[in-house]
């Protein structure tokens, strides 16, 4: 069966606790068990986050080597990661799909948040649905 990355930036593995009036009070693990229903049998999905840069650089190699679509919430690497951003590049340049999530709607918030280093390198860009930015990615890349 064909796979779905779905990488998670840093303090993404803290959702449940971490400021619920901006990013709800769901965790990761319910995430995965969304996206899981929502794939159907169609894709296997799996769902990684971490704090560290080099890992999720790594994680897009991955991604480049295999072929494998992702789901990508860079978090605040979003905001100033240039490193990862030529990570994404590399994704989308292999003709690989990369949809870049956010749960809140960075433009409604702080001014540092406006900016997305990820999003010109990136297949399209979902934010502000909270959990339903990832839902509606996984849709488009299972229609691509
Ligand atoms: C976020 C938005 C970022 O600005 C922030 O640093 C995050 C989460 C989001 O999903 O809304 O950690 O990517």
């Amino acid at each position: 069966m064909a796979s779905v990355l779905v990488l998670n930036g840093p303090n993404l593995g803290r959702l449940g606790s971490r400021e619920p009036d901006v990013y709800g009070s769901q965790d990761l693990v319910a995430l995965e068990a969304l996206l899981v229903a929502d794939a159907a049998g169609r894709a296997e999905i799996d769902l990684r986050q971490t704090n560290d840069e080099a890992e999720l650089i790594s994680w897009l190699y991955e991604a480049v080597d295999t072929s494998t679509p992702v789901i990508l919430n860079p978090a605040a690497f979003t905001h100033y990661s240039y490193a990862l951003r030529d990570a994404a590049a590399l994704v989308t340049k292999a003709g690989v799909a990369l949809v870049e999530v956010h749960i809140s709607n960075p433009h409604a918030r702080e001014s540092f948040r406006h900016t997305s280093v990820i999003s010109g390198v990136a297949t399209g860009v979902i934010a502000g649905l909270g959990f339903g930015s990832y839902r509606l990615a996984l849709r488009s890349i299972l229609d691509l």
